[in-house]
């Protein structure tokens, strides 16, 4: 059964480690997620961005296909099923269609437009049982059609949209989608202490987890994240491993074309990806 990730994160926030969210994008995608959180015995959390969500044709099918394997799969670990950058409208259709958790990234908005918006989405939230996150600040590059400047959050701004009573805080901290590029900066840990200070016991979300120093991953986890969303990197590790198959013509050797031999190798490099995460985030054994 799906869980909402509110206890998952306010467990890994007190045991001083981080549950990753894997986002998904077809069977593949969340098998290989599911079965390297069963096999490390690790709370996992599957993001669905609007995107995906359009290409798996719509999130009720998500909903089907997620239940549905991990009733077949045996999945024991906690899951929760996670709108990743959700709209308005897009929250709205995902308590409706079974989702266990949403992301109401507001962080376009001027702030009380964030604050309005963010209100209503927690009082529809609690009467499901789900949980919410909310975002401030905004994660620089792209993902999925959301673009971000790359502000870094203000911690009062922070406290403002914590206080709403969300379940967890995804803040800007110099953080940004997909590969990182050559002259970054780092995360800025000033802005996160800062922020950590302000919101107390709330569990405080990295997202653009792709590319980011191990350094860095520990000292975040210390001040206070408990979630970080990868995704790029399980793309690159899919397309690399499905290159090299189809490079070293096993597409044409035998059956190697049959779609489950094609695309194997991209699967088992996706549970590999998930599977190092894990370690790194320190969720093993924490289901
Ligand atoms: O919301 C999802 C992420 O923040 C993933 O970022 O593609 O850089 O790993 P990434
Ligand atoms: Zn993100």
């Amino acid at each position: 059964m799906l869980v909402s990730a509110k206890e998952m994160l306010q467990k890994a926030k007190a045991g001083h480690y981080a549950v990753g969210q894997f986002n998904i994008n077809n069977l593949e995608w969340t098998k290989a997620v599911l079965t390297a959180a069963q096999e490390l015995n690790s709370p996992v959390i599957l993001g669905v961005s609007e995107g995906a969500g359009k290409y798996m044709t719509g999130y009720k099918t998500v909903v089907g296909m997620v239940n549905g394997m991990m009733e077949e799969m045996n999945i024991t670990v906690p899951v929760a099923l996670h709108l990743d950058h959700g709209s308005y409208e897009g929250c709205l259709k995902c308590v409706e269609a079974g989702f266990s958790s949403i992301m109401f990234d507001g962080s376009h908005y001027p702030i009380e437009e964030n604050v309005a918006k963010t209100k209503e989405l927690v009082g529809i939230v609690k009467e499901h049982g789900m949980s919410l996150e909310a975002e401030v600040g905004s994660i620089g590059g792209e993902e999925d059609g959301v673009i971000g400047k790359g502000e870094c959050a203000d911690p009062a701004e922070c406290k403002m949209i914590a206080d709403l009573g969300i379940d967890f805080l995804a803040a800007g901290i110099g953080n940004i989608h997909g590969k990182y590029p050559e002259n970054w900066e780092g995360l800025s840990f000033e802005t996160l202490d800062a922020i950590q200070k302000l919101t107390g016991d709330m569990p405080l979300v990295l997202h653009g987890g792709t590319g980011i120093p191990e350094d860095m991953i520990k000292k975040a986890i210390d001040l206070g994240v408990a979630k970080i969303n990868v995704n790029t990197e399980c793309q690159l590790s899919f397309a690399a491993a499905t290159r090299k198959y189809i490079e070293a013509g096993k597409d044409l050797e035998g059956k190697g074309f049959d779609p489950r031999k094609l695309l194997k190798p991209g699967a088992d490099a996706i549970i590999a990806t998930v599977k190092e995460k894990m370690e790194l985030f320190g969720s093993v054994g924490k289901a």
